[in-house]
C-alpha cells in the first residue's frame, strides 16, 4: 500500500530538503534552520524550557513514565550533547528552538537500535501553548532529511497511543504508513523511498 503523501494543502509550503548543514559531525554545527524553528541538539540552557514542557499534563498525556526531576534532566540534557549521532541503543533529542521567542518549544528524537540496524523509532513532544501552529511538523520535515540522508536510514518508525491523535496526525501528515493498530497502540512507518518519492 502506498503511504499517503504529504497534503501541502493543510500546512506550510514544501521546504527545501538540503542546505541546512546536517552534513556537519560537529555538535555545534548540528543545526537546521527553517521559516519558524531551528533544530539543533540541547544544550545545558535549554534546561528550563525542557523541564517546563516535559512535566506538563498536556504532554504527558499519553507518554509513558514520570516526568524527569531537575537533576535527571540536567543529566539527559548533558549526555545528549556528547553523544555520538550514531550510538546504538540510545535516544537521540534534538531540540527544536523558536528565534522569535527566544526559547525551546519541544524536542524530536530518534531511537537508533542496534538490533535493527538502518532503521529509527521517532518521537515527539511540543509545549501545549506551540500545538496547532505547524510547529511539530516543521520540525519533523527538517529531520527526517538527516535521518534519511545523513544517517542513510532505510526506514523511520513511530508509535503512539490509538487516542493520541494529534501524535497518529503527525505522522500521517509526514507521509508516515500506518502499519498495525490493535485498538490500544498504532504502528506507523516511513520508507526511505516512499519518502524520497513524495512530492
Ligand atoms: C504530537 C504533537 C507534537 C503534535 O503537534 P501538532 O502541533 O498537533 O502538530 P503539527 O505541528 O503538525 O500541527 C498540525 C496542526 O496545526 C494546524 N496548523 C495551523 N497552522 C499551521 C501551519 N502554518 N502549518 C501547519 N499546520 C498548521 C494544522 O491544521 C493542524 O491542526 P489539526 O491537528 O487540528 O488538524 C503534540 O500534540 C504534542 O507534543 N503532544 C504531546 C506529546 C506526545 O503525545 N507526543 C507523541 C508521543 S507518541
Amino acid at each position: 500500500m502506498r503511504a499517503r503523501v504529504l497534503d501541502r494543502s493543510d500546512g506550510p509550503p514544501a521546504l527545501p530538503r538540503d542546505g541546512y548543514g546536517w552534513g556537519s559531525r560537529s555538535p555545534e554545527e548540528r543545526t537546521i534552520t527553517t521559516a519558524r524553528v531551528t533544530v539543533r541538539r540541547f544544550a545545558p540552557g535549554d534546561l528550563d524550557d525542557f523541564l517546563t514542557y516535559q512535566s506538563d499534563p498536556v504532554v504527558r498525556a499519553h507518554l509513558p513514565g514520570e516526568p524527569m526531576s531537575a537533576g535527571a534532566a540536567a543529566g539527559f540534557l548533558a549526555r545528549q550533547a556528547d553523544l555520538d549521532e550514531r550510538q546504538t541503543d540510545a535516544w537521540h533529542a534534538f531540540a527544536v528552538h523558536h528565534p522569535g521567542d527566544d526559547r525551546v518549544i519541544g524536542d524530536v528524537g530518534v531511537w537508533l537500535a542496534a538490533d535493527r540496524p538502518g532503521t529509527g523509532d521517532i518521537g515527539f513532544q511540543f509545549a501545549p501553548a506551540y500545538h496547532g501552529q505547524g510547529y511539530a511538523r516543521e520540525a519533523m520535515q527538517q529531520f527526517l532529511p538527516y535521518l534519511f540522508e545523513t544517517l542513510d536510514l532505510g526506514e523511520v518508525t513511530a508509535g503512539c497511543d490509538s487516542v493520541n491523535r494529534a501524535s497518529w496526525g503527525l505522522m500521517r501528515r509526514l507521509g508516515m504508513e500506518l502499519m498495525t493498530d490493535d485498538g490500544t497502540v498504532r504502528r506507523y512507518r516511513l520508507r526511505a523511498g516512499t519518502w524520497r518519492d513524495q512530492p
